[in-house]
């Protein structure tokens, strides 16, 4: 079995996988770089890993588990290695939230469904993707996307509208790392409202929500498909889809763990049996639970004060969503520059972005061993989703050398994604 890199311009070195074994990360268990490789590679710029064939296997778990189909989220991270790899994982539906993203996924994959599930989209967008693109799948949340949908398209006579449903909370934020039900979604009662008025103009009706990103408990489904349910009879009209969004939380290996995707694949299954909503098509919308798995970035320690470390790398770059309200504590692991004997314990720290702007700080808590030195390497796990794709020029760091892990199920074919 070969284990070969590839680095963007230069050719695959050959390597061995070993991860040192004194620090908060111990969950690696498939084809991945070494600590050594780093160490040679010594960089001084961020290093976002990429992992097509963790995200290929990820991708293919998940579709048998899902009773229903998978659509890719493609905002999430949209480099076209994983969107190959997810297309050989079985993916052939995309959920975009841009003109953009539905020509990148036409381009790549002229045979795949596209759903335009922005509730709020631009007139111009709506039009180039029915007319030149072939979308008839759109999601509105409130009837003047409605009039924006039927008069840029002529009041075609085959779309398949999706009214987007707010999901209620039990308590403030929905105990989701973001809480998407602020900014979209027709209340219940809007929502049934929605669904009658869009009734006489498609020819497939759906209902869809998001329960929020990284959503940490299954039961948070059924609660919504309880609502879903709800919202479909009070309509009094016939609807044949069901789109639950996305939500599927990221493991991040931190002390509430979050159970396997399979637990809630199982929950949501019962629960669309329970509320008798399974003659619907069944979708989801997944970004985070199939992609955060693929990705993790490297930065190096350039100063330290007690339990802050300063990075080359921050929220401005690939760590947005580290920082501020969202504030995710990601897995971390140290790769010493130098080998040295290491007698202390593990500890919570902080990290500090590179920028001059003190919003560019994450709490954490990032557990990593006490002996972190300027120069040293931290490895941050689970961020192939929400990372690299919001990453800025701000303060001019926005330079990266990335890597590509190349393995037996990925291998060529990411020779292939490199040449796109
Ligand atoms: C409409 C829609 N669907 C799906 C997703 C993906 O969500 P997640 O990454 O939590 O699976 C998002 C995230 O912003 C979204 O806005």
């Amino acid at each position: 079995m070969t284990n070969d890199l590839l680095f963007e311009g230069q050719s695959a070195p050959a390597y061995s996988r070993t991860l040192a074994n004194d620090n908060a990360l111990s969950s690696n268990t498939d084809y991945d770089i070494s600590d050594e490789y780093i160490r040679s590679l010594g960089p001084a710029i961020p290093v976002p890993i990429l992992n097509p064939g963790r995200l290929e296997k990820r991708a293919r778990e998940f579709t048998a588990a899902f009773t229903g189909q998978a659509l890719y989220a493609v905002k999430c991270n949209p480099d076209p290695i994983f969107l190959q790899a997810m297309y050989e994982g079985g993916v052939r539906r995309f959920d975009v939230a841009s003109i953009g993203e539905v020509r990148l996924i036409k381009n790549m994959f002229p045979d795949a469904k596209i759903y335009f599930m922005h509730p709020i989209k631009a007139p111009e967008a709506i039009r180039e993707a029915y007319y030149e693109h072939g979308v008839r799948a759109f999601v509105l949340d409130y009837a003047g996307e409605l009039d924006k949908i039927l008069f840029e398209t002529n009041a075609a006579p085959d779309l398949e509208l999706f009214v987007r449903m707010a999901v209620p909370k039990n308590k403030p934020g929905g105990g989701v790392a973001t809480d998407f039900s602020r900014k979209f979604g027709a209340k219940p009662d809007l929502a049934s409202e929605l669904l009658l008025l869009c009734r006489p103009y498609c020819t497939k009706l759906g209902l869809s929500f998001h329960v929020g990103t990284q959503c940490p408990d299954p039961q948070i489904y059924a609660k919504a498909l309880k609502w879903a349910a709800k919202v479909i009879e009070n309509s009094s009209v016939k609807v044949e889809a069901l789109d639950i969004g996305g939500g599927f939380p990221a493991d991040l290996g931190g002390v509430e763990k979050i159970p396997p995707i399979t637990t809630f694949t199982k929950t949501i299954a019962q629960a669309v049996k329970k509320q008798k909503l399974e003659t619907l098509e069944l979708l989801c919308e997944i970004g985070r639970g199939l992609v955060a798995c693929a990705g993790s970035l490297v930065v190096r320690v350039e100063g330290r004060k007690d339990d802050l470390l300063y990075l080359n790398d921050g929220t401005y770059g690939g760590l947005f969503e580290a920082g501020g309200a969202i504030g995710l504590p990601y897995p971390a692991h140290l790769i010493r520059k130098t080998d040295r004997d290491f007698e202390g314990t593990i500890q919570p720290f902080r990290f500090a972005g590179p920028t001059c702007d003190s919003v560019d700080m994450m709490n954490g808590p990032f557990m990593l061993p006490s002996d972190v030195q300027v120069g040293d390497w931290i490895r941050i796990e689970q961020l192939g989703a929400y990372s690299e794709v919001s990453r800025t020029d701000f303060n001019g760091f926005g330079t990266v050398q990335k890597i590509i892990v190349q393995n037996e199920l990925s291998g060529e074919k990411a020779v292939q994604a490199l040449q796109i």
